[in-house]
């Protein structure tokens, strides 16, 4: 059966489509990947999945371990990760653990850290994930594509001490992977524009279906009375998603896994591409209750892309107590003072001003560099890997100043660090969030610092990864 090709029921499931979800949990059941002395077979591999209700057609994808989002793998902090990746695609691979300070031959960034893995063959990723927290794992090898397909999984490294349950706490949580895909009226993935210079030197690929936990319009579950813990994942190429749920009091916990003092965020917590989200409702609606949870999907248009459905259950007791913050990190002091200073310029993309830039070490035109598609640039290089954008000494203070000159917004990632925001064009953020992704709009000026404490050469690049592809990428290196 094919899909009418409306917009609206294409944007969402939920209202057009929902008589033919109307199947019991759509729900994915975590499979939790338990690390022990053994590697865990990791296998990306063409399979199919069924985005859509079961009166659709299937969707081609690529897929960790048969399922989008791949399985969800889980550990303690301090605990090892030993993920045997076996590439069963038809192109090279690498796998990413995003926001793990991690060792840095583990952490798969192609042509930096390591050679790609090729169809057929393995590598085995063993590393120690030192801080609690919402993270997750992707392709780092031609990942405009590999993400798109679907080559992406959460990883969550649970807390020291148990959290959930304390007073105040929560006293459940889910796993809540955000994906956006460009899908054909046929359901099938969009192949056409893998590549398409108008999509990367735009925005990036922007899908027009949006799904949970690899299903559209997924249901959680939910019991009146519980204090739910979501950890929220954008795991789209490129899509930023305002996220906010109806009726509920959303309080903002931890963001890219770092705990921050509990706040509201009632209106919509925003995460671009990459960045994790942790909040914590109270699930206050009558038992038998369905609950949108919204995406703003651009202009202020909210589309349901989940929806949370209370059981009958009768009511829990509510919690009096206000939330309970998770465990503090413990940081060193940045030494902003004694900091090395850089910036980040970023140049490029349709509308933008960039007219020269370096590429393969030689001064181009702007036709040359759209001739080799890479038109985007850091500092008025390229994506050229072959000099590292700044040196430093392990321990010193980074203070990093990011420009954006473009007419798009961007998320930035730095490789391997936690930075802290300082300030948004000039004004101190009062928060100072710890972050492993920065979201940065059109003539914004961002400051960051963090201690670089983890030796190696590390990937500094924006997270749409179609604006990766075309330039927006640099690395550092820690001496
Ligand atoms: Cu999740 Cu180099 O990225
Ligand atoms: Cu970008």
């Amino acid at each position: 059966m094919s899909i009418l090709f409306d917009r609206r029921a294409f944007l969402l499931g939920a209202s057009t489509l929902g008589a033919s979800l109307a199947t019991p949990s759509l729900l994915r059941a975590a499979t939790p990947t338990v690390s022990g002395d053994r590697f865990v077979e990791l296998r990306p591999a063409p399979t199919t999945a069924q985005l859509f209700g079961p009166s659709y057609g299937t969707t081609d994808v690529w897929a960790y371990g048969g399922s989008v989002p791949g399985p969800e793998i889980r550990l303690k902090a301090g605990e090892r990760v030993r993920q045997r990746l076996v590439n069963g695609l038809p192109q090279n691979t690498a796998v990413h653990w995003h926001g793990i300070r991690i060792d840095n031959a583990m952490d798969g960034a192609v042509g930096l850290t390591q050679d790609p893995v090729k169809p057929g063959g393995t590598f085995d990723y063993d590393f120690v994930a030192p801080d609690p927290g919402t993270y997750w794992y992707h392709s780092h090898d031609r990942s405009w594509e590999q993400v798109a397909r679907g080559l992406s999984g959460p990883l969550i490294v649970e807390d020291i001490e148990p959290w959930i349950g304390l007073e105040g706490a929560a006293t459940r949580e889910l796993t809540v992977a955000l994906d956006d895909w460009l899908l054909r009226p046929d359901a099938k993935i969009e192949e056409a524009n893998f590549g398409a210079l108008p999509e990367w030197a735009h925005a990036g690929r922007i899908g027009n279906v949006f799904t949970v936990n690899g299903k559209i319009g997924s249901e959680l579950p939910v019991r009146a009375g519980e204090r739910l813990r979501l950890r929220l994942l954008n795991v789209s190429n490129a899509r930023i998603m305002p996220i906010r749920i109806e009726g509920h009091n959303v309080k903002l916990i931890a963001l890219d896994g770092h705990p921050v003092a509990p706040r509201d965020a009632s209106d919509g917590v925003v995460l671009t591409p990459a960045q994790r989200a942790d909040i914590v409702i109270d699930c206050l609606s009558k038992p038998g209750a369905r609950v949108p949870v919204m995406l703003d999907a651009g202009r202020d248009q909210w589309v349901d892309i989940a929806t949370l459905v209370y059981s009958n259950e009768q009511r829990l007791p509510d919690w009096e107590s206000d939330i309970r913050p998770l465990p503090m990190s413990m940081l060193h002091a940045l030494d902003i003072d004694g900091a090395q200073r850089e910036t980040l310029t970023m140049e490029g993309g349709a509308m933008g001003s960039l007219t020269r830039a370096r590429l393969n070490g030689v001064d181009r035109d702007i036709e040359e560099l759209v001739a080799a598609k890479r038109v985007w640039a850091f500092n008025g290089v390229a994506g050229d890997l072959d000099e590292p954008i700044f040196r430093t000494q392990r321990g010193r203070t980074v203070h990093l100043t990011i420009r954006n000159t473009t007419g798009f917004p961007h998320g930035i990632h730095v490789h391997g660090h936690h930075f802290t925001i300082l300030s948004r064009n000039g004004v101190t953020d009062p928060h100072r969030d710890r972050r492993d992704t920065v979201l940065t709009v059109r003539d914004e000026v961002v400051e960051i610092a963090f201690e670089a404490d983890n030796p190696g050469k590390w990937l500094l690049h924006c997270h749409m990864l179609e604006h990766q592809a075309a330039g927006m990428v640099a690395w550092f290196e820690v001496g």
